[in-house]
């Protein structure tokens, strides 16, 4: 099995142009209005993404539940197919089967749309000994280099070209990757992720010793096991990984969305609501949990539920982004929506992404008082939102846009929702769902936003 030049830079399968139709959708919110009701939360986008990378890495199938019908899953689904991969999709069920890699590449059509498919790199180097991945580039939150995972594989013994944009990695013919102790510079989840699925398969022990211990990683050690993976210390950030010459097929649930839950709560406290999250698990969102309860909402909860209780404008709290268990990224600009309209004034420090403020200047156009030096955002509560148009500028922008939207008089105008579909599952239905006015318009044809 080769990879050649021609092969590797495929033409793209219409994602490009999907993507842009979408881009011309936008959402209108109508503010004020309480939320109250139930929602049932999604598949994580994050668990889903690294857990369809797993079926590379075994010649059996894979039946999955709990996957999330997200833009992103379905580009990494037309990802692996194009790898050879046969996909079976029935709702949230997904059936992989990887008995045949007939191209182990991922192209710079696909990787540009979603830096996810890096996941591909480890498991195509255990399988195959080989593996081209186009190189993903900075983003809208970032530089977000890949250096990482790289070193971490050249150090497990694979040679690594950068060549023509393209990561193109290889084993010696008749050897596999070696067990190795990687201590990678700073903690990094999908870096993780690679490097524990490439020591599934690799000669000895790989010790993981700066391991990411977000809930995702661990759902993901939690399927290898059940593939027949031997991992030590899941849910710590040391993993130790005794390779095996092979993995078989396994049946799991995706973890549930602690963002999606998240971005909900934040909501439902922000319109001073009364909402109840099915499907969760609540000690994924620990650290949200405590800082809501600290704007004055009453959380309360079970095994698998949430519930949020809101009657009166929440207080202005502070937070420090950070890796899990700490406060997430991944919700900071939804919380900062929050403190928007808090009483008081806040502190939001980002220290995971150099420029994931984006949403700021738009919260602005709805009213916000905030200014950002540095890492830092300084947030005067103001008494409230009023409704502009306004853009996405990324997946979780969107999402605090809607939030700021929701509490906001008059109407409010998101465009660029396309990277909301990236990562939320019919987000304005559940909402809707709850009492909020909110609806999407499709864009009239040949409009792009
Ligand atoms: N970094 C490097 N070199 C590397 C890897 C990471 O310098 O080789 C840096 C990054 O630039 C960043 C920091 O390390 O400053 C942490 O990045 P990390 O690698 O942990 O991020 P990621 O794996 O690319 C995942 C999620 C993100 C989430 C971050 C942090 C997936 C598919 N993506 O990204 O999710 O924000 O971890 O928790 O799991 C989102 O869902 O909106 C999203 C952006």
């Amino acid at each position: 099995m080769r990879i050649t030049q021609e092969s590797a830079g495929a033409a793209g399968n219409g994602e490009g142009v999907a993507g842009e139709r979408l881009a011309a959708d936008h959402l209108e919110i109508e503010g004020g209005e309480r939320l109250a009701g139930e929602i049932t939360v999604s598949g994580a986008k994050n668990a889903a993404l690294p857990i369809l990378c797993a079926s590379l890495l075994t010649a059996e199938p894979l039946v999955l539940g709990n996957v999330p019908d997200l833009h992103d899953v379905r580009t990494m689904l037309t990802l692996l197919t194009r790898m050879g991969v046969k996909v079976e999709r029935k709702g949230e069920a997904v059936t992989l089967d990887a008995s045949q890699i007939t191209e182990p590449a991922a192209p710079y059509e696909l990787v540009k749309t979603m830096r996810a498919s890096i996941l591909v790199l480890g498991p195509l180097l255990a399988r195959c000994g080989e593996a081209r991945v186009s190189l993903p580039g900075g983003c809208a939150i970032g530089a977000r280099p890949v250096d990482q995972h790289i070193k971490g594989l050249q150090k497990m013994g694979a040679e690594i070209m950068l060549t023509h944009g393209d990561i193109v990695a290889g084993v010696a013919r008749g050897s596999r990757l070696r067990g190795e102790t990687l201590v990678t510079d700073m903690i990094t989840v999908t870096g993780t992720e690679n490097l524990l699925m490439a020591a599934t398969l690799a000669d000895g022990v790989t010790v993981l010793a700066n391991a990411a211990r977000e809930p995702e990683v661990t759902d993901l050690a939690n399927l290898l096991v059940k593939m027949g993976a031997k991992i030590e210390g899941i849910g710590t950030d040391r993993l130790v990984v005794t390779g095996v010459a092979r993995l078989h097929g396994a049946t799991h649930d995706v973890v549930p969305d602690r963002i999606e839950a998240g971005t909900f709560l934040c909501a439902a406290v922000a319109t001073r609501g009364d909402i109840t999250l099915r499907r969760v698990v609540p000690g994924t969102l620990d650290a949200v949990i405590e800082k809501l309860r600290e704007t004055g909402a009453n959380v309360t909860g079970g095994a698998d539920w949430l519930r949020v209780r809101m009657d009166r404008r929440a207080r202005a709290v502070s937070f420090r982004t950070s890796e899990y268990p700490a406060f997430p990224t991944d919700m900071q600009a939804q919380f900062m929506a929050l403190n928007c309209i808090a009483e008081g004034a806040s502190q939001v420090v980002e220290t995971i992404f150099e420029n994931r403020f984006m949403h700021v200047q738009e919260l602005t156009r709805l009213g916000a008082n905030i200014g950002i030096e540095g890492n830092t955002a300084r947030i005067s509560g103001v008494d409230r939102l009023s409704g502009a148009h306004v853009m996405a500028t990324d997946l979780r922008a969107s999402a605090s846009l809607i939030v700021a939207g929701l509490t906001a008089e008059g109407r409010t105008l998101v465009d660029r929702i396309h990277h909301l579909d990236r990562g939320y599952h019919r987000i304005e239905a559940k909402l809707c769902a709850v009492g909020a006015r909110i609806r999407r318009v499709e864009a009239r044809q040949g409009e792009i936003a």
